[in-house]
Protein backbone atom coordinates (compact mmCIF):
# COMPACT_ATOMS: atom_id res chain seq x y z
CA UNK A 1 0.00 0.00 0.00
CA UNK A 2 1.40 3.44 -0.75
CA UNK A 3 1.00 6.08 1.62
CA UNK A 4 1.14 9.64 0.90
CA UNK A 5 4.44 10.21 2.16
CA UNK A 6 5.85 7.40 0.02
CA UNK A 7 4.48 8.73 -3.05
CA UNK A 8 5.48 12.51 -2.40
CA UNK A 9 9.25 11.00 -1.68
CA UNK A 10 9.21 8.76 -5.30
CA UNK A 11 8.04 12.15 -6.75
CA UNK A 12 11.07 13.97 -5.35
CA UNK A 13 13.22 11.29 -5.84
CA UNK A 14 12.52 10.96 -9.62
CA UNK A 15 13.24 14.57 -10.28
CA UNK A 16 15.87 15.29 -8.14
CA UNK A 17 19.27 13.12 -8.77
CA UNK A 18 22.69 13.47 -8.41
CA UNK A 19 25.61 10.96 -9.29
CA UNK A 20 27.81 9.79 -6.49
CA UNK A 21 31.28 10.01 -8.01
CA UNK A 22 32.43 13.78 -7.36
CA UNK A 23 34.41 15.91 -10.00
CA UNK A 24 34.56 16.62 -13.86
CA UNK A 25 33.12 13.90 -16.19
CA UNK A 26 34.39 13.33 -19.47
CA UNK A 27 31.39 12.71 -22.21
CA UNK A 28 32.28 9.45 -23.88
CA UNK A 29 34.12 8.17 -20.59
CA UNK A 30 32.96 5.30 -18.39
CA UNK A 31 32.26 7.38 -15.92
CA UNK A 32 29.45 9.19 -17.83
CA UNK A 33 28.32 5.89 -19.05
CA UNK A 34 27.46 5.25 -15.60
CA UNK A 35 26.02 8.90 -15.00
CA UNK A 36 23.50 8.81 -17.39
CA UNK A 37 22.36 4.63 -16.81
CA UNK A 38 22.22 5.66 -12.89
CA UNK A 39 20.40 8.78 -13.04
CA UNK A 40 17.69 6.61 -15.44
CA UNK A 41 17.74 3.67 -12.35
CA UNK A 42 17.93 5.60 -9.37
CA UNK A 43 14.95 8.24 -10.92
CA UNK A 44 12.48 5.23 -11.44
CA UNK A 45 9.36 5.75 -9.88
CA UNK A 46 7.49 2.38 -8.96
CA UNK A 47 3.93 3.64 -9.13
CA UNK A 48 1.49 1.11 -10.33
CA UNK A 49 -1.33 1.99 -13.02
CA UNK A 50 -3.23 -0.58 -11.92
CA UNK A 51 -3.69 1.50 -8.38
CA UNK A 52 -4.10 4.87 -10.09
CA UNK A 53 -6.99 6.59 -9.23
CA UNK A 54 -8.73 8.25 -11.87
CA UNK A 55 -10.85 11.35 -10.61
CA UNK A 56 -14.48 11.54 -11.71
CA UNK A 57 -14.86 14.57 -14.32
CA UNK A 58 -17.57 16.94 -14.47
CA UNK A 59 -19.30 16.68 -17.46
CA UNK A 60 -17.94 19.30 -19.46
CA UNK A 61 -13.90 17.93 -19.02
CA UNK A 62 -15.32 15.02 -19.55
CA UNK A 63 -16.76 15.79 -22.91
CA UNK A 64 -13.40 18.00 -23.57
CA UNK A 65 -10.82 14.73 -22.54
CA UNK A 66 -13.06 12.11 -24.86
CA UNK A 67 -13.27 14.51 -27.74
CA UNK A 68 -9.37 14.89 -27.50
CA UNK A 69 -8.17 13.60 -30.99
CA UNK A 70 -4.95 12.02 -29.05
CA UNK A 71 -5.97 8.64 -27.72
CA UNK A 72 -5.13 6.38 -30.81
CA UNK A 73 -1.67 7.97 -31.91
CA UNK A 74 -1.05 8.15 -28.27
CA UNK A 75 -1.37 4.60 -27.19
CA UNK A 76 0.29 2.83 -30.91
CA UNK A 77 2.94 5.42 -29.86
CA UNK A 78 3.84 3.99 -26.44
CA UNK A 79 3.57 0.73 -28.10
CA UNK A 80 5.83 1.00 -30.69
CA UNK A 81 7.33 2.90 -28.45
CA UNK A 82 8.10 0.06 -25.83
CA UNK A 83 9.14 -2.85 -29.29
CA UNK A 84 11.59 -0.49 -30.53
CA UNK A 85 13.79 0.43 -27.08
CA UNK A 86 13.40 -3.28 -25.76
CA UNK A 87 14.82 -4.57 -30.12
CA UNK A 88 17.56 -2.04 -29.31
CA UNK A 89 18.27 -2.97 -25.62
CA UNK A 90 18.22 -7.00 -27.04
CA UNK A 91 21.35 -6.13 -29.00
CA UNK A 92 23.32 -4.50 -26.29
CA UNK A 93 26.00 -6.07 -24.08
CA UNK A 94 27.24 -4.06 -21.45
CA UNK A 95 24.93 -5.16 -18.52
CA UNK A 96 24.45 -1.72 -17.00
CA UNK A 97 23.62 0.10 -20.41
CA UNK A 98 21.35 -2.80 -21.35
CA UNK A 99 19.86 -2.84 -17.86
CA UNK A 100 19.09 0.76 -18.28
CA UNK A 101 17.83 0.14 -21.97
CA UNK A 102 15.20 -2.62 -20.36
CA UNK A 103 14.03 -0.43 -17.81
CA UNK A 104 13.28 2.73 -20.33
CA UNK A 105 11.15 0.04 -22.50
CA UNK A 106 9.73 -1.05 -19.54
CA UNK A 107 8.28 2.35 -18.78
CA UNK A 108 7.23 2.88 -22.22
CA UNK A 109 5.31 -0.44 -21.78
CA UNK A 110 3.96 1.34 -18.53
CA UNK A 111 2.34 4.32 -20.50
CA UNK A 112 0.77 2.51 -22.55
CA UNK A 113 -1.39 0.71 -19.70
CA UNK A 114 -1.69 3.84 -17.91
CA UNK A 115 -3.30 5.06 -21.25
CA UNK A 116 -5.36 1.85 -21.84
CA UNK A 117 -6.70 3.02 -18.12
CA UNK A 118 -7.81 6.12 -18.93
CA UNK A 119 -9.53 5.05 -21.83
CA UNK A 120 -11.04 2.86 -19.90
CA UNK A 121 -11.99 5.08 -17.07
CA UNK A 122 -13.26 7.59 -19.63
CA UNK A 123 -14.94 5.82 -21.99
CA UNK A 124 -12.50 6.58 -24.82
CA UNK A 125 -13.61 4.57 -27.94
CA UNK A 126 -10.27 3.55 -29.74
CA UNK A 127 -9.51 2.27 -33.12
CA UNK A 128 -8.62 -1.25 -32.95
CA UNK A 129 -4.44 -1.40 -32.50
CA UNK A 130 -2.11 -2.13 -36.33
CA UNK A 131 -0.10 -4.54 -35.65
CA UNK A 132 3.46 -4.08 -34.31
CA UNK A 133 6.32 -5.24 -36.63
CA UNK A 134 9.58 -5.66 -34.81
CA UNK A 135 11.97 -3.50 -36.29
CA UNK A 136 14.87 -4.55 -38.89
CA UNK A 137 17.22 -2.65 -37.33
CA UNK A 138 16.88 -1.76 -33.81
CA UNK A 139 19.44 0.84 -33.63
CA UNK A 140 17.29 3.04 -36.29
CA UNK A 141 14.32 2.65 -34.19
CA UNK A 142 16.12 3.48 -30.98
CA UNK A 143 17.66 6.81 -32.75
CA UNK A 144 13.42 7.50 -34.32
CA UNK A 145 12.16 6.53 -30.79
CA UNK A 146 14.65 8.76 -28.97
CA UNK A 147 14.61 11.63 -31.71
CA UNK A 148 10.79 11.77 -31.70
CA UNK A 149 10.67 11.97 -28.20
CA UNK A 150 12.90 14.89 -28.12
CA UNK A 151 10.44 16.57 -30.45
CA UNK A 152 7.34 15.78 -29.05
CA UNK A 153 8.30 15.97 -25.43
CA UNK A 154 9.39 19.61 -25.79
CA UNK A 155 5.81 20.39 -27.70
CA UNK A 156 4.20 18.29 -24.94
CA UNK A 157 5.53 19.66 -21.77
CA UNK A 158 4.43 23.03 -22.73
CA UNK A 159 1.31 22.05 -24.07
CA UNK A 160 0.31 20.05 -21.03
CA UNK A 161 1.76 23.25 -18.69
CA UNK A 162 -0.89 25.00 -21.05
CA UNK A 163 -4.24 22.82 -20.03
CA UNK A 164 -2.71 22.68 -16.65
CA UNK A 165 -3.31 26.65 -16.35
CA UNK A 166 -6.34 27.29 -17.88
CA UNK A 167 -7.70 24.20 -16.07
CA UNK A 168 -8.50 22.88 -19.53
CA UNK A 169 -7.27 19.11 -17.35
CA UNK A 170 -8.59 19.20 -14.14
CA UNK A 171 -5.73 19.47 -11.22
CA UNK A 172 -7.05 15.79 -10.14
CA UNK A 173 -5.96 14.55 -13.93
CA UNK A 174 -2.89 16.60 -14.15
CA UNK A 175 -1.70 15.12 -11.22
CA UNK A 176 -2.58 11.84 -12.07
CA UNK A 177 -0.25 12.18 -15.77
CA UNK A 178 2.14 14.33 -14.19
CA UNK A 179 4.65 10.87 -13.72
CA UNK A 180 3.79 9.80 -16.86
CA UNK A 181 5.27 13.08 -18.71
CA UNK A 182 8.46 13.77 -16.06
CA UNK A 183 9.30 10.02 -17.17
CA UNK A 184 9.52 11.80 -20.82
CA UNK A 185 11.82 14.33 -19.24
CA UNK A 186 14.31 11.29 -18.01
CA UNK A 187 13.76 9.37 -21.17
CA UNK A 188 15.01 12.30 -23.40
CA UNK A 189 18.09 13.47 -21.13
CA UNK A 190 19.03 9.71 -20.96
CA UNK A 191 18.70 8.93 -24.88
CA UNK A 192 21.11 12.67 -25.41
CA UNK A 193 23.68 11.68 -23.20
CA UNK A 194 23.37 7.75 -24.85
CA UNK A 195 24.27 9.93 -28.37
CA UNK A 196 27.02 11.84 -27.00
CA UNK A 197 28.61 8.80 -25.14
CA UNK A 198 27.31 6.34 -28.31
CA UNK A 199 29.24 8.95 -30.70
CA UNK A 200 32.96 8.87 -28.66
CA UNK A 201 32.71 4.94 -28.74
CA UNK A 202 33.00 4.78 -32.57
CA UNK A 203 36.01 4.92 -35.12
CA UNK A 204 36.19 7.48 -37.05
CA UNK A 205 34.43 5.83 -40.12
CA UNK A 206 31.97 4.34 -37.93
CA UNK A 207 31.36 7.93 -36.76
CA UNK A 208 30.88 8.81 -40.49
CA UNK A 209 28.42 5.35 -40.85
CA UNK A 210 26.11 6.53 -37.47
CA UNK A 211 26.09 10.51 -38.47
CA UNK A 212 24.49 9.52 -41.98
CA UNK A 213 22.01 7.34 -39.86
CA UNK A 214 20.55 9.84 -37.91
CA UNK A 215 20.76 12.35 -41.11
CA UNK A 216 18.26 9.95 -42.41
CA UNK A 217 16.35 9.50 -39.46
CA UNK A 218 15.90 12.87 -39.24
CA UNK A 219 14.80 12.93 -42.95
CA UNK A 220 12.30 10.46 -41.73
CA UNK A 221 10.59 12.30 -39.02
CA UNK A 222 10.56 15.14 -40.84
CA UNK A 223 8.88 13.25 -43.96
CA UNK A 224 6.67 11.99 -41.69
CA UNK A 225 5.13 14.88 -40.05
CA UNK A 226 5.06 16.67 -43.26
CA UNK A 227 3.28 13.94 -44.95
CA UNK A 228 1.21 13.99 -41.86
CA UNK A 229 0.25 17.57 -42.16
CA UNK A 230 -0.77 17.34 -45.36
CA UNK A 231 -3.02 14.86 -44.19
CA UNK A 232 -1.62 11.94 -45.61
CA UNK A 233 -2.19 8.64 -43.87
CA UNK A 234 0.50 6.64 -43.42
CA UNK A 235 -0.14 2.88 -43.41
CA UNK A 236 -3.34 3.94 -41.00
CA UNK A 237 -0.68 5.16 -38.48
CA UNK A 238 0.20 8.42 -37.04
CA UNK A 239 -3.00 10.19 -37.97
CA UNK A 240 -2.49 12.35 -35.25
CA UNK A 241 1.05 13.07 -34.70
CA UNK A 242 1.33 16.73 -35.94
CA UNK A 243 -1.03 17.12 -32.82
CA UNK A 244 2.35 18.58 -31.10
CA UNK A 245 2.68 21.43 -33.61
CA UNK A 246 -1.25 22.31 -33.91
CA UNK A 247 -2.45 20.70 -30.41
CA UNK A 248 -2.99 24.29 -28.63
CA UNK A 249 -5.61 25.09 -31.72
CA UNK A 250 -6.83 21.80 -31.61
CA UNK A 251 -7.69 21.90 -28.27
CA UNK A 252 -9.13 25.35 -28.19
CA UNK A 253 -6.73 26.79 -25.76
CA UNK A 254 -6.33 30.49 -26.46
CA UNK A 255 -2.58 30.86 -26.38
CA UNK A 256 -0.18 32.61 -29.11
CA UNK A 257 2.49 30.70 -30.88
CA UNK A 258 5.01 32.55 -29.05
CA UNK A 259 3.30 32.44 -25.09
CA UNK A 260 3.61 28.40 -26.42
CA UNK A 261 7.56 28.12 -26.81
CA UNK A 262 7.97 30.14 -24.32
CA UNK A 263 6.05 27.99 -21.87
CA UNK A 264 8.16 24.99 -23.85
CA UNK A 265 11.17 26.05 -22.82
CA UNK A 266 10.37 27.21 -19.45
CA UNK A 267 9.26 23.57 -18.86
CA UNK A 268 11.99 21.91 -20.99
CA UNK A 269 14.33 23.45 -18.47
CA UNK A 270 12.05 22.90 -15.21
CA UNK A 271 11.84 19.29 -16.30
CA UNK A 272 15.31 18.64 -16.24
CA UNK A 273 16.96 21.51 -13.95
CA UNK A 274 16.81 18.92 -10.84
CA UNK A 275 19.30 16.34 -12.61
CA UNK A 276 23.17 16.06 -12.25
CA UNK A 277 24.87 19.08 -14.17
CA UNK A 278 27.34 17.38 -15.48
CA UNK A 279 24.94 15.19 -17.40
CA UNK A 280 24.02 17.05 -21.51
CA UNK A 281 21.32 18.47 -21.86
CA UNK A 282 18.61 18.29 -24.67
CA UNK A 283 19.71 21.90 -27.04
CA UNK A 284 18.25 21.39 -30.26
CA UNK A 285 14.73 21.97 -29.79
CA UNK A 286 15.22 24.71 -27.63
CA UNK A 287 17.83 26.12 -29.96
CA UNK A 288 15.27 26.22 -32.74
CA UNK A 289 12.27 27.36 -30.25
CA UNK A 290 14.46 30.23 -29.52
CA UNK A 291 15.65 31.26 -33.05
CA UNK A 292 11.67 30.62 -34.27
CA UNK A 293 11.20 32.82 -31.46
CA UNK A 294 13.17 35.72 -32.69
CA UNK A 295 10.64 36.04 -35.52
CA UNK A 296 7.43 35.27 -33.71
CA UNK A 297 5.35 37.84 -31.91
FE1 LIG B 1 6.23 7.05 -23.30
FE1 LIG C 1 9.67 7.76 -23.43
Amino acid sequence: MQTDASVADADYAMRNWRGERLGRIRVGSDAHKQLFCRMLLDTHNPYKPAVMVWPELSPDALQRITSLPIWDIAVQTEGRAQLRVQAYANTVSDPLLREALVMDGGEEARHKVVLSKLVEAYGIRLEPEPAYHLPKDPEWAWLVTGYSECVDSFFGFGLFEAAKRTGYFPPELVETFEPVMQEEARHILFFVNWIGWYRRQLSWWQRLVFEFKVARVWAFLIWERIGIARGLDNNGEMQDANFTLTGHEQIGIDLTLSELLDMCLAEDRRRTDGYDKRLLRPTLMPRLARIARRFIR
